[in-house]
């Protein structure tokens, strides 16, 4: 194989040099170089090739995807590891390379170690790396940390990542990219809330459509750490690892530990970021292919108020608006008639039921509707039937339990007997009832998170073992789907979504909070995959109102469900949700396959062949523009011609100009039939709409 490597799909290329038997480094990520000559290449390797400057180490530093300081490099060294205080510092030599179409595999020793990285260029044009290190030597080696990184280009001056709280998850930060280390992180246990989740560099004012991006995303449910790093000697990177706790990994001879699957995009804007997650994604075998069914959950409509009646009576309102899976959340099992206990004890609760399930279920199905049922797995409550009978089951540092949260502890799933008890229950409950769907939640941070017989940190076992549980289960219940849902959307990360089908974006369906949080979860992941549903008039946990259209309209955008006691709706309202869900499901193979799109108070999906689109103009706020001016429709087909018009029911533009009786000229039935180039141009008037408010438009091909 030649000791320079060019990867090139779907715009991007990759060159990476494989010169002098060191860890691989990358001479070029980003825009397609074009097809390059073996002397290309060699000059393009000479051209790239770093100036070596006075009172460093001699010669050039070059970065490999895992830096080492025997590579002169000062930075955010790859591997942090000792054997008992030994080989803290690595010059990996590598000992083959292999290229199997676009995917390249190195294999590295050094110290006792075998260290094997994969980087792969996916068709989208993603490119994706881990590594695995085995412990070759016959005494144990500690790993502190594996951290690999890619470059990117010194223009890229400004950063952009997430942060946020429950009701409030992936708020985007937008800082300069400065000199130093900008550290990201998470420590609890799970995604987290505040989770980096992208991390993307980008030209100064980079935005939605424009200005030259390269991002990561790491596919890990448990403790990460993010970075971005810029030093004075030219070297921007960004780059992630997990983040250990002390003498969490501990390899014994022969034992290996992969890290996370990072995610690389670039592209022109974060659009094209977004397309490229989005295509790899939906190219996944195990992509939910059916139409994504209208949900009713019963969450905000009852809580845990569980009565056969009640419910019965909440179905039949489902079914009659149109509903198509029916999902019975929090407090079904055990004791569990509030959040304080029981979580463990997967029974039926013959108090809340007393004929168990089969009642709710068999009128749900009757109806024509799934049913789903919400589980908490890795849980357990101190006052649970479970704790009681296994104590030590529950994860700790020693002996001194955690504080607990939600009145909650998290069960120690790499203890074979706990595992092997939860599989058997969830097992049990999916072979005894006609279970379609799980809400599979996950509801505290892991604080001193240990296996308690061994006293050893364990988040990352952890998260492996609940990998493999959600993977038994699957492969047990190939046809029932799976929502990850965390207090909201505390884990919505690739690692999850590999083994589950959609994720549950925030607990807050406030429209005016969720048109953010769904516009930043959607940077990564695809709207099929996102459970957004509509909410009572007045929202649960922010107490703002909001007219029917703008949360409807909101939840459309999504995986379209309702969470509301539909049994207390006015006819009214419960006839103009009917509609929204026709809507929905008229849509929902154009919103589940098209290419997200997004401009200023525009966001929208246009068909992959650019025949149809819909789009939303939303008004977030009052405008500081009266009227607010022209937008523009993004990613249409330049040349085709359009028929554009209001998309009913969200063509009410209700704002005071038209209140006063002068509409907007264009917003009629009719529409106008436009060139894709003028529409993106930005030739249409958006009408007056009072704040909190939207209108759907829908361009049609003609
Ligand atoms: C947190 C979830 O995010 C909610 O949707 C709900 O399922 C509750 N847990 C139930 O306890």
């Amino acid at each position: 194989m030649a000791d320079i490597v060019s990867l090139r799909a779907a715009g991007v290329g990759v060159v990476l040099d494989l010169a002098g038997g060191t860890l691989p480094r990358v001479l070029h990520w980003g825009a397609d170089l074009g097809p390059l000559t073996a002397a290309e290449l060699a000059d393009l390797r000479l051209a790239a090739a770093p100036q070596p400057i006075g009172f460093s180490v001699d010669g050039p530093v070059e970065v490999a995807v895992l830096p080492e300081q025997s590579a002169g490099w000062l930075g955010t060294p790859g591997l942090v590891g000792n054997r008992g205080g030994r080989d803290f510092s690595t010059a990996f030599r590598v000992a083959s390379a292999a290229l199997d179409g676009d995917t390249l595999t190195v294999e590295a020793v050094d110290a006792g170690l075998g260290l094997v990285l994969t980087i792969e260029l996916t068709p989208q044009g993603l490119l994706k790396q881990r590594a695995v290190l085995t412990n070759l030597g016959d005494t144990p080696f500690e790993v502190d940390g594996v951290t690999l990184v890619l470059p990117v280009p010194q223009t890229a001056t400004e950063l952009l990542d997430f942060t946020g709280h429950h009701l409030r998850e992936r708020a985007p930060v937008r800082t300069p990219f400065t000199q130093g280390l900008r550290v990201r992180e998470n420590r609890t246990g799970r995604t987290g809330y505040d989770a980096a989740y992208l991390t993307v560099a980008g030209t100064a004012g980079f935005d939605d459509r424009s200005g030259e991006v390269w991002a990561l995303h790491t596919a890990w449910s448990g403790n990460l750490r993010t970075i971005a790093e810029r030093t004075f000697h030219s070297v921007s990177l960004l780059g992630s690892g997990e983040l250990l706790g002390s003498g969490e990994v501990v390899l014994a001879p022969g034992e290996s530990y992969a890290t996370p699957w990072q995610y690389w995009a670039h592209g022109v804007g974060l659009d094209a970021v977004s397309a490229r997650f989005h295509d790899y994604l939906r190219a996944r075998p195990t992509h939910p292919r059916t139409p994504r069914p209208v949900v009713v959950n019963t969450w905000e409509a009852v809580y845990f108020d569980h009565d056969l009646a009640r419910l019965t009576d909440l179905a039949d309102a489902a079914a009659e608006v149109g509903a198509e899976r029916f999902v019975l959340d929090d407090g079904w099992f055990g004791a569990r008639r509030d959040d304080r206990r029981a979580l463990g004890d997967w029974h039926v609760s013959e108090q809340a039921w007393p004929n168990g399930l089969g009642p709710l279920i068999d009128h749900v199905t009757g109806l024509g509707m799934q049913f789903g049922l919400w589980v908490e797995p890795e849980m357990i409550s101190e006052d649970s039937d479970l704790a009681r009978a296994h104590p030590d089951w529950i994860m700790a540092a020693g002996q001194r339990l955690p504080r607990p949260a939600r009145a909650q502890q998290v069960l120690d799933l790499a203890n074979p007997a706990a595992y092997a008890h939860i599989l058997d229950r969830l097992d049990a409950l999916l072979s005894e009832h006609a279970i379609s769907y799980l809400k599979w939640d996950h509801n505290r941070d892991l604080v001193e998170a240990g296996h308690r017989p061994t006293g050893r940190a364990g988040v990352h076992g952890q998260t492996l073992a609940a990998y493999r549980l959600l993977d038994e289960l699957r492969a047990r219940h190939p046809s029932v789907e799976i929502e990850s849902c965390s207090s909201g959307g505390s884990r919505v990360d690739l690692g999850i979504l590999a083994r589950t089908d959609r994720v549950w974006v925030s607990d807050c369906i406030d429209a005016l909070e969720r048109q953010a949080i769904q516009r930043w979860t959607n940077l990564l992941i695809p709207w099929e995959l996102m459970g957004t549903h509509v909410g009572a008039d007045v929202a649960h946990t922010t107490r703002r109102r909001h007219v029917l259209d703008f949360r409807a309209g909101t939840a459309l955008f999504g995986h379209f469900g309702i969470e509301w006691n539909l049994t207390t709706v006015s006819d009214v309202d419960r006839a103009r949700l009917a509609e929204w869900v026709a809507l929905y499901k008229e849509l929902r193979g154009l919103l589940h396959s098209g290419v997200s799109v997004h401009s200023g108070p525009v966001h929208g999906v246009v068909a992959a062949d650019g025949s149809d689109a819909v789009f939303a103009i939303v008004a977030t706020g009052t405008s500081e523009l009266y009227p607010p001016g022209p937008v523009r429709l993004p990613g249409l087909n330049p040349e085709a011609t359009y028929h554009v018009r209001p998309l009913p029911p969200g063509d009410i533009a209700d704002g005071n100009a038209a209140d006063w009786g002068v509409p907007l000229p264009w917003w009629t039935p009719t529409g106008v039939t436009l060139r894709g180039r003028a529409l993106t141009a930005g030739v249409l008037q958006a009408p007056v709409l009072y704040p909190e408010r939207l209108v759907l438009i829908r361009a049609t091909e003609v």
